[in-house]
């Protein structure tokens, strides 16, 4: 991917450039900037990339910076064959810090807000992408098609527990669909989250944005990484102000029983997305020795899970 010229963005922007500088590097399909003009600074990202393509039916359709906590969005469009061009007005402040209780507490309560807001419009949006929850299915096809190869290459044990996985889709799936819909910004960590210089709570990068369940906008809080509040008790900070303000919010009141037991199948669903990834990586010998520790891991985990859903729920 190419960068745009000079004379190319000011001609896209109709301003005058005054300075350019790049924030990440091009490998990823698309290229993010930030440029200042004579009265504004602003955020570009363009590329061919997929994700960008759905960030910007986003800022499109839906998002509106008037009304919800996002970036005022001033130049969102194709600019050539499959090229996507996206404008934002430059949010100052900073990213939020995990290891700060306050920073968890006020990011969570601004995602259930969030969350419990959009479950009521999202009902009038009907183009935006809906989750298909199909992880199940895939995981079945890929088992009956490949059961020998992938249980001599990482065992049997690892097999049968994704098996029993499949025998308790119903129960999972079930508990996913009693949350009620919402818009899912799609990739909560704080890379993506602007603490502003008025110390509000701006989501950012909308590229993996759809409807879904409202349990599974934190379907990842209980994986390790560094992104996201992954101390037991961070985790539990989280999650909490997250339901507290769904509470406040949301015309459906979700009571904490219901709500760890759905986080439970969700985390269970998002497991499964990943051993979906992985297997589907041995199949096609795509960095076999590092998917198999990734694979490792995750099974010490999915085992967890499943027996905390064995021991916690009437299957
Ligand atoms: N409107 C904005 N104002 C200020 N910084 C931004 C803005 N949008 C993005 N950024 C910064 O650029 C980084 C990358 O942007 P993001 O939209 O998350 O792109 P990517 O798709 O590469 O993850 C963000 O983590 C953030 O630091
Ligand atoms: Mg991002």
């Amino acid at each position: 991917m190419k960068g745009l010229t000079i004379d190319q963005l000011e001609k896209i922007l109709n301003k005058k450039i005054s300075e350019r500088e790049s924030i990440y590097p091009s490998d990823q399909g698309r290229i993010i900037e930030k440029l200042t003009t004579e009265d504004s600074k602003i955020l570009i990202k363009y590329g061919d990339d997929k994700g960008l393509k759905n960030e910007i039916i986003m800022y499109n359709k839906i998002l509106d910076a008037d009304k919800n906590p996002v970036p005022k969005s001033i130049v969102c469009q194709k600019i050539g064959k499959e090229i996507f061009f996206l404008a934002l007005e430059w949010v100052d402040g900073i990213h939020p810090d995990f290891g700060d209780a306050n920073h968890i507490k006020k990011v969570f309560s601004s995602l259930g807000k969030w969350a419990a807001e959009w479950s009521v419009k999202i009902e009038n949006f009907q183009e935006v992408p809906k989750v298909d929850l199909s992880a199940f299915s895939i995981l079945s096809k890929l088992l009956e098609k490949h059961q020998s190869r992938l249980s001599n290459i990482l065992g049997s044990t690892l097999i049968d527990m994704l098996y029993q996985c499949i025998s308790y889709q119903e129960v999972v799936i079930q508990n996913l669909e009693r949350c009620p819909l919402t818009l899912d910004p799609g990739d909560i960590s704080l890379h993506n989250i602007i603490l502003n210089s008025e110390g509000k709570v701006i989501f950012i990068d909308f590229k993996s944005c759809l409807v879904r369940p409202m349990i599974m906008v934190v379907e990842h809080l209980g994986e390790d990484y560094e992104s996201i509040p992954y101390k037991k008790y961070d985790i539990e900070k989280a999650l909490m102000s997250y339901l507290d303000a769904w509470n406040s919010f949301a015309k459906t009141v979700l009571t904490k029983e219901i709500f760890n037991q759905c986080h439970l199948c969700a985390r269970i669903y998002y497991k499964i997305g990943d051993f979906n990834y992985w297997l589907s990586s041995i199949i096609e010998e795509n960095h076999i020795e590092e998917t198999k520790e990734w694979i490792d891991k995750g099974q010490r985990q999915l085992y967890e899970l499943l027996k905390k859903l064995e021991n916690e729920t009437t299957l």
